[in-house]
Parts: C-alpha cells; structure tokens; sequence
C-alpha cells in the first residue's frame, strides 16, 4: 500500500514562514520525489494561501486539521467540510486528542464529522490514541477499539475509506514516540478490527502513527506491516526533517 505522510501544523505558522517552507519542500520532493503520498494541514485561516502555494503540482496535497460535523448553519466558529473541498482539501483531520480533549469532542461527534467529511469528497484521517494512564491501566486496545467501534456504528463499511492516524497521547510532542512494537501492536490490534467490520477492505485502510515521529525513529515505525504512514507535528515543520521522513516511507 503506499503510505501517506501528512505533516499536522497545528497552530503554528504565519504567512511568510509558510512560504518559505512549502517552497523547500517542494524544491526537496523535485530533487528527490516522493514514492508516498504527501500531505500538509495547516490552519484553516492559511488554506487559501497553501492552496495558491501548491497550485499546479502534485506532490503535496492539501489537508485540514478540523471539519464541522454539521452540513451548514449556525456553528459560529466552524468550517463545514463542503468548504474546506472548496479550497482543494484533499484529507481532513478528525477527533485529534487535543480536540477530544480541550474541545470535549465525543467518539460519536468524531465519527459524524469522518462522514461528513467523505460525503464532501474528502478524506478524513481519524484520530484514536489511549492516554498514559490508560496505557498503564492496560486498557490501551479496549480504548482504541471503543474509539473505532464508533466510527463503524456511524460509517459502517465506508470507513473503508477513511485512514486512521494511532495517537499514543503520551507519545505526543513529547519526543517520546511509541517504540515499534508498541505501535505495531496497536495497529495489528486496530486492524484485526477493521477485518471483523471490512473483510478483505480492512488491508487497504491506511493506519498512520503519530506522536513524536521524526528523522531519525521514522523509518523504523514504518517498516512495520501495518503502519501506512506518519501524522507529523513537531518535525513537518521543519523542511529538512520532514524530508527525511518522507523519504523514509517507502
Ligand atoms: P508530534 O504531533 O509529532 O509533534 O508529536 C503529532 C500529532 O499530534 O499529530
């Protein structure tokens, strides 16, 4: 499967910096071009620009890190998901936990913002991840499987076509990334669910990880069979290190 490499911004960013950025990444994928997917969520106030920035070539595709769960109306603050597809939006973000948290986003709010989402013709990247004491509570499958078990009573088989970004909260901005083989374990666990749910569609669902992913652990978390991928913070802005691990996802 080819993975896909999505750099999550967050709130960083500012017109200029932007720019100079995209431009070395775009001038580092012509020197050396992608065998991933690549793609780039920046704040949605900086979509327009990134939008004009990318304009013409396809090595970097457009995200966003949120999407309404509703169609339009009165959500003052919010961006619906038809909106975002307006501005070339390819993949979309969804139930981050710092969302879940500081937002107080539910599993069944996630799920419907997932499908509104694919029902604007983008592709949401759903976000599940046990925090650290959950991990030492030993509940760390039970929670991600609550996550994904949500977003199938929602989506039931057109979770097919979603990716899954594995967020180990403990692992996030902190430099501590899961090792390997905890995040392997995770994303068999998350897979063999997806089976019971998809059939055979369950292999070509991508899983991501995230959490402190960067130049130097990436190409050992994606050389294991069921991780598709990498949801970068930190390290996706930083031209050089998210080249790095572009190139490390092959
Ligand atoms: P990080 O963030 O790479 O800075 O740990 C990843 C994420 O939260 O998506």
């Amino acid at each position: 499967m080819r993975k896909l490499i999505a750099g999550n911004w967050k709130m960083n960013g500012a017109l200029v910096a932007n720019q100079t950025l995209i431009h070395a990444l775009l001038d580092g994928l012509r020197a050396q071009p992608a065998v991933c997917d690549v793609a780039l969520c920046p704040p949605a106030v900086y979509l327009a620009q990134v939008q004009a920035l990318l304009h013409g070539q396809d090595a970097i595709a457009l995200g966003a890190q949120d999407a309404s769960e509703h169609e339009a109306g009165a959500f003052t603050g919010d961006t619906a998901a038809a909106m975002l597809h307006e501005f070339g939006v390819r993949y979309v973000i969804v139930g981050h936990s710092e969302r879940r948290s500081y937002q107080g986003e539910s599993d069944a709010q996630v799920a419907r913002k997932a499908q509104r989402a694919l029902a604007a013709g983008i592709t949401p990247i759903v976000c599940v991840g046990e925090s650290l004491l959950e991990r030492e509570q030993g509940q760390t499958e039970a929670v991600v499987a609550r996550q994904l078990a949500a977003l199938l009573e929602c989506n039931g088989n057109r979770v097919a076509d979603m990716a899954l970004a594995y967020e180990p909260l403990w692992a996030i901005g902190t430099g501590h990334a899961a090792t390997p083989q905890q995040a392997q374990a995770v994303h068999a666990a998350l897979r063999a669910r997806l089976h019971d749910a998809l059939g055979a569609q369950a292999a070509d669902v991508r899983i991501l990880y995230g959490g402190s992913m960067n130049a130097a652990n990436a190409a050992s978390l994606l050389a294991q069979p069921d991780i598709d991928g990498g949801l970068i913070g930190g390290a996706s802005l930083k031209a050089p290190d998210f080249l790095e691990i572009i190139a490390a996802a092959r």
